[in-house]
């Protein structure tokens, strides 16, 4: 212990020079915006709202919009789907609001309603893609209260324009699914969806134009048996009946396909396909070898998240290292070409959900799940933060840079083509406020600001401050507290 303890100091000292993300937000409990204090109160009062029931687990930035999911893995979630408006006043904790509204995050309300959102995605067409699980409490205690279905919405008038249950065929009955890609083609009626279904050991696509779905299985989606043994925070669990977990698309490539990256939870390998497979119903079976092995990233490369931008670098959550890490796939995928783009042994335990936006910034939650989980947050402690960083700063000075490429793997894009509707996209809206921690309480505005000026430089002595000289460790006494299982582990026992 002793010596695991000096090691992870001496990666702390090593992390704190090229501390990178700046955070944004940060909690030691969620809360939410009520129209009055009233209906805020009836809330607490007749355990509509139980605050410390809520984990916040992904984000998604649409130009004034940051989106919050909260699982409803307990009471008292008033809305899976949130966002925190980023035009308004900065807070540094801010409420959430409920996406679209408390209405459209009825618990079991299956039509109108989202019953458990994990991940969402939006798109160049001012689309957010979500899914609802449509489940409530988590293992032994799960209900599935309504089926999976596609939720998207228009950005623009917060309407929901589609609602899609899955096909009975489409699940299985481990399936669970956390994670969505978006495979965006040249027009908006051509983007397909796909779906990485961690426990079935699947992968479903869903063609927009179709308004249809279905289903691939392989091997690559399943776990790696020798790597199902995880230590974050001072816990020691196994996970290892997690599969295929964080997936994206590349930039699309010469022959007009994207390439879908996939990795399981419980794996340090990193696979593809083309979403030439993908988009061809008729390719669900027959396809073995279209599915690739790109290359491993290493030990104590567990990820949940992952996202590319439009110039091949991906980055991907680190839930060993409380780290971001990043490739570019213009080179072989080996550790050498991986690089740890941020760590933060206090801040960053467990980064859930990593995104980049139109204007190239990255974003990241972390939430301290495992602690949630199989044991107790402390609610005195700060638990779940957001971070920032323009993505060409984050991956500064490592080999993730782009640079001119010496070799692209065959099934990785070559050369991104331009997308002009890209220009009309990345609007910025008139007014946001994005202060960094520098400016902590006071607003900067910006109004009509070139997409690199959007996050100011904070200044050294808070960039080392932000690192403090203890990682955070869950106490001895606080573990073992509680014998709460994921909620993911149906079968599996721990
Ligand atoms: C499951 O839910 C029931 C009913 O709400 C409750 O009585 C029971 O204690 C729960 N079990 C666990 C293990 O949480
Ligand atoms: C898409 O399919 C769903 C079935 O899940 C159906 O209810 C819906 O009306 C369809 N939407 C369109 C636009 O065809």
């Amino acid at each position: 212990m002793v010596i695991r303890i000096l090691l992870i100091s001496g990666l702390v000292a090593v992390a704190s020079a090229a501390v990178k993300l700046q955070e944004m937000y940060s909690w030691n409990v969620l809360d939410w915006n009520y129209p009055d204090q009233y209906s805020k109160q009836q809330a607490l009062q007749t355990g509509g709202l139980i605050p410390q029931n809520a984990l916040p687990v992904g984000i998604e930035r649409w130009r004034n919009k940051l989106f919050v999911s909260v699982p409803r893995w307990q009471p008292g979630i008033p809305a899976t789907l949130n966002y925190i408006p980023l035009d308004a006043p900065y807070e540094p904790s801010p409420k959430l609001t409920p996406y679209p509204s408390f209405k459209g995050n009825e618990l079991g309300n299956c039509e109108s309603g989202l019953t458990t959102v994990y991940r969402v995605k939006a798109d160049k067409c001012d689309r957010l893609w979500v899914l609802d699980v449509g489940t409530y409490g988590y293992d032994p205690n799960v209900t599935n209260v309504c089926p999976y279905s596609l939720n998207v919405y228009d950005l623009n008038t917060d309407q929901r324009i589609r609602r899609y249950v899955f096909r009975p065929e489409d699940i299985v009955s481990t399936t669970f699914i956390a994670n969505i890609a978006l495979d965006e083609g040249q027009t908006c009626d051509d983007t397909f969806a796909y779906f990485s279904d961690e426990l079935g050991y699947g992968l479903i696509a869903y063609s927009w134009e179709q308004n249809k779905s279905w289903r691939f299985s392989h091997s690559y989606f399943m776990p790696d048996p020798l790597v199902g043994d995880f230590n974050i925070a001072g816990l020691n669990f196994q996970w290892g009946a997690e599969g295929i977990f964080g997936i994206t698309t590349s930039p699309m490539g010469a022959d007009g396909f994207r390439t879908l990256y996939f990795s399981p939870l419980s794996s340090y390998t990193e696979f593809a396909v083309s979403t030439r497979i993908l988009r061809d119903e008729s390719k669900v079976t027959g396809s073995y070898r279209d599915f690739k092995v790109v290359g491993s990233r290493g030990r104590d490369t567990h990820t949940t998240a992952k996202v590319m931008d439009s110039t091949g670098v991906q980055l991907y959550s680190l839930i060993d290292q409380n780290a971001i890490g990043c490739w570019n796939s213009a080179f072989t995928l080996n550790p050498q070409n991986t690089a740890v783009a941020d760590k933060d042994d206090v801040g960053l335990v467990f980064p859930s959900d990593v995104k980049i936006d139109e204007e190239r910034n990255v974003w990241v939650i972390s939430d301290r799940m495992p602690v949630f989980l199989e044991s107790e947050l402390n609610y005195g402690d700060i638990n779940f933060r957001i971070y920032v960083a323009p993505l060409d700063k984050l991956i500064e000075g490592t080999v993730c840079e782009p640079q001119v490429p010496k070799t692209f793997p065959n099934f990785a894009p070559q050369t991104p083509l331009y997308n002009p509707r890209l220009e009309t996209i990345s609007q910025i809206p008139p007014q946001i406020f994005l202060p960094s921690t520098s400016q902590r309480g006071s607003k900067t505005s910006f109004s009509t600001l070139p997409s690199q000026n959007v996050i100011p430089k904070v200044s050294n002595s808070l960039i080392f401050s932000k690192q403090p000289s203890q990682p955070y460790f869950i106490s001895s006494s606080q573990s073992g507290i509680a014998n709460k299982n994921p909620w993911w582990l149906k079968d599996y026992q721990l």
